[in-house]
């Protein structure tokens, strides 16, 4: 006798998110998501790490969050503290760092801080896909700022902020990606950022500085971090490793005052991030992090300079992008007529995967012929191969290229 399933839909609260796709693997040719260079994972050193932290320390595994306390095993925020004072200026202590699964979960945690239904917050135009639907989720009003070679658009911020407190609208932070922007790759210069901290101060409104992908810039430096600039302690410095070591680990960080780092800790109700993750990029970082960087970066540099190419080879002018200063993606725009949305779909079956405009943008009319490229992921090979696929699917779709590797194709 068989039995029906049980119905779990009654019981469902109202409000959950929509249900997750089942996963039906990777595209042949991906340039989704954030995912990093498999090749560039340094393998061996975090086995040695492994062995390492494991036969001196292994036992602390015993007790939760290990020897180290709620906020994260601290050799890591030892390490990081010394790391964030060398790189972007920042002067913290490891008292002043919350280690947390991905800096994901930081986002969720600055959120649950400080948002409630019907506020308002300020971000870039073009942003991250996680920080737009988790605002769309919450009932959240996200202002988008206009972009240019430099980042967020001062004279526009200025504007939105007038604009806002005219409406009795304070809003509860401003959301920026400064150091490598994603999707649009830009780097904010130090004097913009001390414009952005002028115009919190005079406004009241603190900033949410997400330095995800700080360590990936092609010249190695970079201007200090606005948290490093701030002298009120407005600033929320969020960060991670899963750029420069390997997303699926799962370990970021958040650095803020007490008073903001204590609320996220009482909010951050999984008794610990992973620790042997923490343990073995503690292990890891310490001695090879320096070293470590600057191989990965000439390697999506060169993965870049061969995504360029191909674009051009297969798109020439119809695909317009900028030469980016780090990261992972590449920010392209195609003719007014291509919809990336429906792009996307055709791409799809056609074995590429792409991250359309409008799903990184508050302005979907603006960012309706852009799309979002990673190239950290793919092989060269595979780069080179997937944009010829690209350009045939657009062609067929859409038009455009006219020409594909100087070939006049009729339509
Ligand atoms: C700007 C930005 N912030 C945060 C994240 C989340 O990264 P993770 O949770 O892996 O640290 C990403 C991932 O791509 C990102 O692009």
């Amino acid at each position: 006798m068989t039995s029906a399933a049980f119905d779990f839909a009654p019981l469902l609260p109202a409000g959950l998110p929509a249900p997750a796709a089942r996963w039906t693997g990777l595209a042949r040719y991906s340039f989704v998501g954030g995912n990093n260079d498999p090749d560039q994972v340094p393998v061996d050193g975090l086995i040695d790490a492994v062995n390492a932290v494991l036969r001196r320390e292994g036992r602390t595994l015993a007790t939760y969050g290990l020897a180290s306390g709620p906020q994260g095993y601290r050799p890591l925020r030892e390490f990081l503290t010394a790391k964030l004072k060398r790189d972007a200026g920042i002067g913290c202590t490891a008292d002043d760092i919350l280690i947390v699964s991905g800096s994901l979960q930081a986002l969720d945690l600055v959120n649950q801080t400080l948002l409630a239904r019907g506020d308002t917050v300020i971000v870039e135009q073009e942003t991250y896909q996680g920080a737009l639907t988790r605002l769309t989720r919450l009932g959240v009003n996200a202002v988008g700022i206009p972009l240019d070679h430099e980042g967020m658009r001062m004279d526009a911020l200025a504007s939105a902020l007038a604009d806002l407190k005219g409406r009795c609208i304070r809003p509860k932070y401003i959301y920026t990606i400064p150091t490598v922007q994603n999707p649009t790759g830009t780097i904010m210069p130090e004097a913009r950022r001390a414009e952005l901290l002028r115009l919190s101060e005079s406004y009241g409104v603190p900033i949410f500085e997400d330095d995800c992908y700080a360590d990936l810039i092609w010249a190695g430096q970079r201007p200090p971090a606005i948290h490093a600039m701030a002298k009120n302690g407005g600033v929320i410095h969020i960060g991670s490793f899963s750029k420069s070591i390997a997303p699926a680990l799962r370990v970021g960080y958040i650095v803020a005052p007490w008073e903001m780092l204590s609320r996220m800790l009482a909010l951050k109700t999984d008794a610990g991030s992973g620790a042997l993750e923490q343990m073995v990029l503690a292990e890891y970082c310490a001695p090879h992090f320096a070293s470590h960087v600057p191989k990965l970066t000439r390697g999506l540099r060169a993965k870049l300079d061969t995504l360029m190419e191909a674009l051009n080879e297969h798109f020439g002018t119809s695909a317009e992008f900028e030469d980016t200063k780090g990261g992972i993606f590449l920010w392209v725009k195609l003719p007014d007529n291509v919809d990336t949305l429906k792009l996307y779909q055709s791409a799809l079956a056609a074995g590429v995967a792409i991250n359309p405009g409008p799903e990184w943008s508050t302005d979907k009319s603006y960012s309706r012929s852009r799309l979002r490229l990673c190239f950290a992921s793919p092989s060269t090979e595979k780069i080179r191969e997937g944009i010829a696929v690209l350009a045939d699917v657009c062609r067929r779709e859409f038009g455009v290229p006219v020409r594909i590797a100087n070939v006049e194709k009729r339509a």
